[in-house]
């Protein structure tokens, strides 16, 4: 039997942060020999909020890096860019002619960036959710790995693939696959430092909220030292009163590779100024091997060129069918 198909993306805007990496890619790499693996980087939805021209290349070569620093093997896995594949832009149009528009202004991711840009809301925003609904179904993906945040966004893409089949299949033949979201418990929310309450976020304007997967030690060290905590001794998990508790702890125990309750134990009697070392010290060690091989793969650009070019010709040869298919499906007249 053939492996079924993964598919998640990240966009490039900024660098990547533990909750990207614990949220996401951790889980990517740990699972990826059991399927048959593309992981995009989203340069396309890049663009919804104003965006940089002058870094957006370099954004999207860093990201690719990352999936690779991070553990993504070549052997399970393709890597390429979402805007090398036409074929994404493409879909999102027809999806978009069958998408009802209510449907998008109730996403909350939405609502929330909207808030935050003012009138400054392009329609690439309030669409972002079906060009990511094609970056899906394009790949007939069985499972979409990605941190609870991406929830809402994985049940429109179950929407919109229903509707599709619903409107344009044949009886038992349905046009696209629906597919199913893989959200991990552990990890799948990470906090930001200087807020329990609001998710680690590139789009904080304090750097000093999140820590980013090439942050130095010297920096890790600052940032764990100055995080938000309470005036509590004794830590435990799960305390609604103390969510940025919860959120060090969890950090700590996922990154120390120790169990629950291995780390309540360890933890019970602790106060911030014994606990804060420790997880400085599990942050640095961890993110270590991932510096390193990315400043190595970083160097050698005629490498990663030829990994997303490569990456480019699978992607391609799979989304082009897809499109095909809705394409005949929709009823048009087939290219000449
Ligand atoms: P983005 O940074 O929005 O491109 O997100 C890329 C991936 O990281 C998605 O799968 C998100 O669900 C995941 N992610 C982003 N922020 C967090 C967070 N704070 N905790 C867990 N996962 C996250
Ligand atoms: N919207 C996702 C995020 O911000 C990124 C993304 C775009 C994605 N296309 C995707 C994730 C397809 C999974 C599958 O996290």
């Amino acid at each position: 039997m053939s492996k079924q198909r993964v598919l998640s993306g990240v966009q490039p805007t900024g660098n990547l942060h533990l909750g990207n990496y614990l949220g996401a890619i951790r889980n990517w790499v740990e699972i990826q020999d059991q399927y048959d693996n593309f992981f995009c980087v989203v340069d396309l939805h890049a663009i919804t909020v104003p965006h940089d021209p002058k870094t957006l290349a370099d954004d999207t070569y860093k990201i690719a890096a990352l999936y690779l620093a991070c553990g993504i093997d070549l052997q399970y896995s393709t890597i390429f860019v979402q805007s090398h594949v036409t074929a994404h832009s493409e879909l999102t149009w027809l999806l978009n002619c069958i998408t009802p528009l209510n449907w998008l202004e109730r996403m909350i991711q939405f609502k929330e960036k909207a808030i935050k840009q003012g009138e400054n809301v392009s329609v690439g925003l309030l669409d972002y959710p079906v060009l990511m609904a094609a970056d899906i179904l394009l790949y007939d993906a069985d499972k979409v790995p990605v941190g609870e945040d991406q929830k809402q966004h994985l049940e429109l893409t179950r929407d919109i693939a229903a509707r599709v089949n619903d409107k344009f299949g044949k009886k038992k033949e349905p046009v696209l696959k629906i597919p199913d979201p893989l959200i991990r418990t552990e990890g799948a929310r990470v906090m930001s430092l200087t807020d329990g309450t609001k998710k680690m976020s590139k789009s904080d304007p304090s750097e000093m909220s999140r820590i980013s997967l090439l942050d130095s030690p010297d920096e890790i060290k600052k940032k764990i030292k100055r995080c938000k905590t309470d005036p509590i001794k004794g830590l435990v998990f799960d305390d609604p009163q103390r969510p940025e508790c919860h959120n060090l702890l969890s950090l700590y125990q996922i990154l120390a590779g120790k169990t629950k309750q291995e780390v309540a134990t360890e933890c019970q009697d602790m106060g911030w100024g014994q606990f804060k070392p420790l997880l400085t010290e599990v942050t640095i060690e961890a993110l270590k091997p991932i510096q390193d091989k990315y400043k190595e793969i970083m160097d050698n650009k005629d490498y990663l060129n030829s990994v997303l070019q490569e990456g480019k010709a699978k992607a391609e040869e799979v989304a082009n069918t897809t499109l095909s298919r809705v394409k005949d499906a929709l009823g048009y007249l087939p290219s000449l």
